[in-house]
């Protein structure tokens, strides 16, 4: 049941001021913390470790056969096709809104596209193949994969299953969008690709509210989102939602109203992103005297969240991270963690994906690499198609990197130091020092805080506050290394910061 607007932000405001807010920013930004639009390293989110703009050229070849895959991977697999091109996303796609919807030239593009596709899927299954390695996930991502006619979805989830040992039970999720999923023939598509294996979908609505959807160049108006919804409902048990606070126009009423939409509808899974713009017509206008003041303000951000965690709370969402919430447990994505934690294997297939891989026990000083195809979709599809790996950057996961990702990635849920990692402190001791000051400023700042695990192990955590600020502190955890070489990027992040 929807507590009453006013009583909610009476709440949400009284809640922030017990954190000591606004009284208590001065110590957090002091810290290196406060709400920004930029992005973190290349990306919306903390969401791999390294970061994608601190990866390195390297040769694939010598690369590849230095890795192992191991017993068990994640197989990730991008297809670079939108039918809207978003005024935020600063994701590798290409505008194509299906076959015989746009031009001959546009067909035969898609057409090269999945060819290299498959080849590289080929080639990928061949060696996993011979080393062993099942499957355990599968996320047929985007771009907007549902954008694809029926036959070449059938034809890509085929692909997948005569050359990869999916492990049976494996988790499949696709991805649409409102467009593809209300689009004649859109809810068939849904019940094709489930019939196939599909166990979940994912799409995002970024917001209900049309101004918000109207400037994010999104192509729909809030009525289309909720029909989307239904028809996902229908079709799925499994589905997540995406939407993005602090969009153009975005305000804690927009929250509030999609927090109504929310209660109406009830999705299984919710990913709540923090709009961030990087080199797009958003991060544009951010920087625009004439266009800035219709962002939300670091206030107007806090007090969106803590409005969205309590009302979520309250509408009986269970909160899995600062963004995550599920109607009921079982839905939380077990692969997730994988996905993100370069400590696990993830095999990405496609223009701009990335894989995180170990390496062969005998390197010294080379715990695995994060590898990443090339960005640009036509020097994608030309460098497969001419029969090469497509591999273009990488970074080695070293002992500093391996400490550094525990921190960037493990805090978001808990971190927890285990023999491995404090070895490596020890062997580094001023890196150990560096980590060490960090985390007392920021628990000093109220960022973090100690905790005990489900074992009874002392860890430490994102506290209240600090979740707040989940992924910009999260970023304060990126290696010196990263950090230096991010700095060496020009980036439009920098100008977008707040503080
Ligand atoms: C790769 S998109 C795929 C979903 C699908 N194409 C759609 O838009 O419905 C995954 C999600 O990333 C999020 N996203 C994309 N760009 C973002 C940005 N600049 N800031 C925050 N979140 C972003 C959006 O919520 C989007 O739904
Ligand atoms: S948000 Fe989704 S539909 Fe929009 S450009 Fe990005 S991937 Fe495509």
């Amino acid at each position: 049941m929807m507590r009453s607007q006013q009583t909610a932000f009476d709440d949400a405001n009284s809640s922030l001021r017990r954190l000591g807010i606004p009284a208590a920013l001065a110590a957090v930004h002091a810290a290196g913390i406060s709400i920004s639009h930029a992005v973190l390293g290349g990306s919306h989110s903390v969401a791999i470790y390294p970061p994608v703009d601190s990866l390195m050229p390297l040769d694939p070849c010598g690369v590849v056969e230095a890795v192992d895959w191991g017993r068990e991977a994640s197989l990730y697999v991008h297809i670079a096709f939108c039918e809207t091109r978003c005024t935020f996303c600063h994701y590798a796609v290409d505008h194509y809104a299906g076959r015989t919807k746009g031009s001959a030239a546009d067909d035969d593009r898609a057409a090269r596209y999945l060819a290299a596709l498959k080849r590289e899927l080929v080639l990928w299954g061949g060696r996993l193949a011979r080393s062993g390695t099942v499957v355990s996930s599968v996320y047929i991502g985007g771009g907007t994969p549902l954008v694809l006619e029926e036959a070449a979805l059938r034809d890509l989830i085929c692909t997948i299953r005569d050359e990869y040992d999916v492990l049976s039970g494996a988790e499949v999720c696709i991805e649409g969008s409102p467009l593809t999923i209300t689009a004649p023939g859109g809810e068939d598509k849904l019940r094709s690709v489930k019939e196939q294996g599909v166990t979940r979908l994912s799409f995002g609505v970024q917001s209900f509210d049309d101004s918000v959807l109207k400037y994010a160049a999104r192509g729909y108006k809030s009525d289309l989102a909720i029909r989307a919804c239904s028809i996902a409902d229908q079709v799925f048990d499994n589905w997540n939602l995406d939407l993005i606070q602090g969009l153009y126009k975005g305000s804690p009423s927009e929250v509030w109203h999609n927090l109504a939409m929310l209660n109406e509808i009830r999705p299984a899974h919710i990913t709540w992103y923090h709009g961030r713009f990087a080199d797009r017509p958003q991060g544009h206008w951010y920087n625009m005297e004439s266009k800035h003041a219709s962002f939300e303000d670091e206030f107007a951000t806090l007090l969106g969240r803590m409005l969205m965690w309590q009302e979520m709370a309250s509408l009986g969402y269970h909160q899995v991270d600062g963004n995550r919430f599920v109607r009921s447990r079982r839905y939380i994505d077990p692969f997730k963690k994988i996905r993100t934690s370069a400590s696990s294997q993830l095999l990405g297939v496609g223009a701009a994906s990335y894989s995180h891989v170990a390496s062969r026990p005998a390197k010294r000083n080379s715990r695995g690499y994060v590898l990443r195809n090339e960005r640009n979709i036509g020097a994608y599809v030309d460098s497969v198609l001419a029969g090469n790996i497509p591999i273009t950057t990488g970074r080695i996961i070293d002992d500093e990197e391996l400490l550094a990702m525990s921190y960037a990635t493990g805090l978001r849920t808990g971190r927890v130091e285990d023999e491995d990692l404090r070895s490596i402190g020890i062997e580094n001791p001023q890196l150990r020092r560096h980590y060490d000051a960090l985390v007392k400023e920021l628990s000093n700042a109220g960022a973090l805080e100690a905790y005990l695990d489900n074992d009874g192990k002392a860890g430490l955590q994102l506290s209240e506050l600090g979740r707040l600020f989940e992924d910009e502190t999260l970023a304060l955890f990126f290696s010196p290394a990263v950090k230096n070489a991010l700095a060496g990027k020009a980036s439009i992040g920098r100008e977008l910061h707040y503080a």
